[in-house]
């Protein structure tokens, strides 16, 4: 009898010590407020890259999801509670650049390595050690939009929106006009801030300058608004915007005035070209009923992108598995294959869709040195 107890007492011990031998990986988003549409894509994509691999060095993945609200200072506040209350070994996020800048911050400080699925101002991960991306940046992002609307669209004259409590839209605002300018085409800005709701006064300014195309570099639910309320007063020129716009929401709130728009951004289920791109797409229909969406497909491969790391480290050390997200080479995600460079930044194609019936359409691919 005491043996059996003594047995029983193990058998429970090595059960509980196995119930907590998990890896506890936090995914920071936002999940509600302004762009929770951003926050739930990446969601739905890192859960489907957990079921491609929910364990690492033997052991079972734990995610740990938490909300930033949209806010910059929640962003924060999130990844320091993921690190000092859940104790997770690294972090999943976050989307817009500026919260990944208030997140990443505290990741720094903290020394626990965070892979940023969409993140695109090159500052997020400046002078970093811990932070990277599996996305291209914004100089790149915002030369290939110049080129676009100079060569593509034969734009000469541009006005841009810009929003200016988005690092990631001032950023980007910049790029475009470097580029714009030296092509020899005319480009001028305004100014919003996120959550403005009426633009007719910045709308007045633009139109009269007559441009061929309002380049938005902000995200889809002022992207929408204005372009609503430019067509309310009669603009009939082009729309482009950046990877801002890429949520179904842009459509659901734009209607029939986002019709047309052009966005540079990282995928289109049409230009998968790895193999398990494929399979993503096939699995993602799947699991959610819908073609994925760029930031789908970026959740995916920031997940997968971690996991290889923290096989490759061959360890839980943080150290170690920073370095070897900085070390990913040639890994074929569902974004095409990933290479991630010393200071962090991926070096990928950016992709052009547009809207058409409704929905978004494939329009081409621009790799870097093109
Ligand atoms: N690139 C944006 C940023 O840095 C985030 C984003 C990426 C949004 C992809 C939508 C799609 O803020």
């Amino acid at each position: 009898m005491r043996k059996l107890f003594l047995f029983m007492f193990i058998l429970a011990f090595v059960f509980i010590a196995m119930a907590e031998d998990v890896v506890k990986i936090g995914v920071v988003l936002p999940m509600t407020g302004g762009i929770s549409a951003f926050g739930k894509l990446v969601w739905e994509g890192v859960q489907l890259g957990y079921e491609f691999k929910p364990t690492v060095l033997g052991k079972k993945v734990e995610l740990i999801l938490l909300d930033n609200r949209s806010e910059k200072t929640e962003a924060a506040n999130a990844v320091a509670r993921a690190i000092d209350k859940e104790h997770v070994v690294a972090i999943v996020g976050e989307v817009a650049s500026s919260h990944t800048l208030a997140g990443g911050e505290i990741a720094e400080k903290k020394g626990i390595p965070m892979v940023s699925p969409a993140s695109t101002n090159p500052l997020v991960t400046q002078g970093k050690k811990f932070v990277s991306r599996v996305c291209f940046i914004d100089p790149f992002q915002g030369s290939a939009g110049a080129e676009f609307a100079y060569n593509y669209l034969k734009a000469r004259s541009v006005v841009i929106f810009t929003d200016i409590e988005q690092d990631y839209s001032v950023g980007l605002s910049k790029f475009f006009m470097d580029t714009f300018k030296k092509l020899g085409g005319k480009v001028s800005q305004v100014f919003y801030k996120t959550g403005d709701q009426e633009f007719s006064a910045q709308l007045t300014v633009a139109l009269s300058r007559n441009p061929d195309v309002i380049y938005i570099t902000g995200y889809y639910p002022e992207i929408a608004l204005i372009c609503q309320q430019a067509r309310a007063l009669g603009y009939t020129g082009y729309f482009l915007t950046g990877d801002g716009s890429d949520a179904p929401e842009l459509i659901e709130i734009g209607g029939d005035a986002v019709e047309g728009l052009y966005f540079t951004t990282h995928y289109h289920p049409k230009g998968a070209v790895t193999k398990i791109g494929k399979e993503f797409v096939e699995k993602f229909r799947e699991k959610f009923g819908k073609d994925p969406a760029a930031l789908n497909a970026l959740g995916f491969d920031a997940y997968l992108v971690l996991i290889d790391a923290i096989e490759r480290a061959e360890s839980l050390d943080p150290v170690k598995i920073a370095e070897e997200v900085r070390k990913t080479k040639n890994f074929e995600g569902a974004t095409g294959v990933i290479t991630i460079d010393e200071h962090g930044n991926a070096v990928k194609s950016v992709v052009i869709n547009t809207v058409k019936g409704g929905k978004f359409d494939y329009v081409t691919t621009v790799t870097p040195g093109t």
